[in-house]
């Protein structure tokens, strides 16, 4: 398995890109899926997430080719089969959006209960609450989720939790369905908007999506579109959160600083000099940092996936911080990698209380998950010595060109093949 090896203590300066939203990235490739149609994606992240997926729509007789290396074009007028396997969605979460997907064109639909990050418990009952609502019917059999309907109808659907998961693919669901659903509730991610306005560009009707309450008129059928994918959020704010804590001076290119409000407003009160731009946000630093408390939240609250990645900063700051994980119940998972460089760092339940300290230092560690991953190399980017990171194969789940944009902004990191 691959590793990466970062010498630390290196200013960070320059520009980086941000590539297209992973997490928007997921959705919108399986919700082409249910065109029957010609549909052409910008954007694309080069993350292992989207390889994973296309070869997971591939063997389903979806044909898939990249036109150019960020645009994809996905044909799904030869849907060969309603069924994904244990195989094909082990790897990543977002394989449950097949569910919606594929019940919504061909109202049926077998998938494997999904696999992708641990952080404790995460539960589909939202989802399924939603197919059921629409007049599915839902069961799990031998670890393969199986929803069936004659016809779907429109229904009203309170989710219990603002789930991502649940708003798109209930979305998904009800865009064919016979006349409105609406649901209550509904996240309201960026990637859930962006998401919701490629099913408009295909000529579906949702109408709210960024609010509480998203409305969506059933079709009879979508049609191919061109669209592209929004920046990612939880991309750029590593990059600014890898920024502050080497002290250094980095423009964040090809953002939407709008999303980035929650973090920004962080490293402000931390002493960052934050200057936004129409797509562009420069972070400027002088270390130590001073600490500061921090709850995760839905959006447009400080988003969980940014959580590992802020726990680090912390723990290089002057003063005691405090960090609140409000989505999952167990993402701390990663915080004995991090004190093993030397940080310190307590975590009673869903609160961890960071002491800062003057210096972290090298060591061997593993990636516990992807943002866990993304936490440690930025830890690594000011360690003394040599960071050692395992378990890469996480990172690339969600992180492009993460090499190769970290030295280009000055940082000493290195991959050995495994
Ligand atoms: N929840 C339920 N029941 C459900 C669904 C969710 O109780 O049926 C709860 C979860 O247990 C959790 C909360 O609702 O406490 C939020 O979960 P959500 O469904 O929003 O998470 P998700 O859809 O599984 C997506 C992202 C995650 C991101 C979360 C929160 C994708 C593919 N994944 O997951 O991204 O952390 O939303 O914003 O969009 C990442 O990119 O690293 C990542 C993990």
């Amino acid at each position: 398995m691959d590793k990466l090896i970062i010498t630390g203590q290196k200013r960070l300066h320059g520009e980086v890109a941000i590539s297209g939203a992973k997490n928007a990235a997921v959705a919108i490739i399986l919700a082409a899926i249910m065109a029957n149609d010609v549909c052409i994606i910008e954007n694309l992240p080069h993350i292992e997430d989207v390889e994973c997926l296309i070869e997971t729509i591939t063997n389903m007789g979806v044909k898939c080719d990249y036109i150019d290396k960020y645009t994809l074009r996905i044909d799904s007028r030869n849907i060969t089969n309603s069924s994904a396997t244990y195989e094909a969605v082990k790897k990543m979460r977002a394989s449950y959006y097949l569910l919606g997907a594929l019940l919504g064109r061909f109202k049926k639909a077998e998938v494997s209960l999904p696999g992708g990050c641990d952080f404790g418990s995460r539960p589909i009952d939202q989802h399924i609450k939603g197919f059921e609502a629409l007049g599915a019917t839902v069961s799990i059999e031998q670890g393969m989720i199986i929803a069936n309907a004659d016809k779907l109808v429109g229904a009203t659907v309170y989710l219990d939790a603002a789930s991502v998961g649940a708003t798109i693919n209930i979305m998904f669901a009800a865009v064919f369905a016979k006349g409105t659903t609406i649901i209550d509730n509904a996240a309201k991610e960026p990637h859930v908007v962006d998401t919701a306005n490629f099913l408009n560009s295909m000529g579906a009707i949702v109408k709210g999506a960024g609010t509480d309450v998203i409305r969506i008129t059933g079709v009879e059928k979508l049609h191919g579109s061109t669209y592209m994918i929004i920046p990612d959020q939880i991309e750029a704010g590593t990059y600014m959160i890898a920024a502050a804590i080497t002290g250094g001076d980095v423009r964040v290119n090809n953002i939407i600083p709008k999303h980035m409000e929650s973090l920004s407003a962080k490293l402000a009160e931390m002493g960052v000099e934050i200057v936004e731009g129409d797509d562009f946000i420069n972070v400027k630093a002088n270390i130590p940092l001073k600490s500061v408390n921090v709850k995760t939240m839905v959006y447009p609250g400080f988003p969980t996936d940014l959580q590992p990645q802020m726990v680090a900063l912390l723990s290089t700051c002057k003063g005691v911080g405090l960090v609140t994980e409000n989505i999952f119940d167990n993402r701390f998972q990663y915080v004995n990698e991090l004190n093993r460089l030397g940080a310190l760092i307590v975590v009673e339940d869903r609160l961890a209380v960071i002491e800062g300290v003057t210096e972290l230092s090298g060591a061997e560690v593993m990636a516990t998950d992807l943002r866990a991953g993304a936490a440690l190399i930025i830890a690594g980017l000011i360690a003394k010595g040599k960071v050692t990171i395992g378990n890469v194969k996480y990172i690339d789940r969600g992180y492009g060109y993460i090499e190769e944009k970290l030295r280009a902004l000055g940082a000493d990191i290195e991959r050995i093949k495994g």
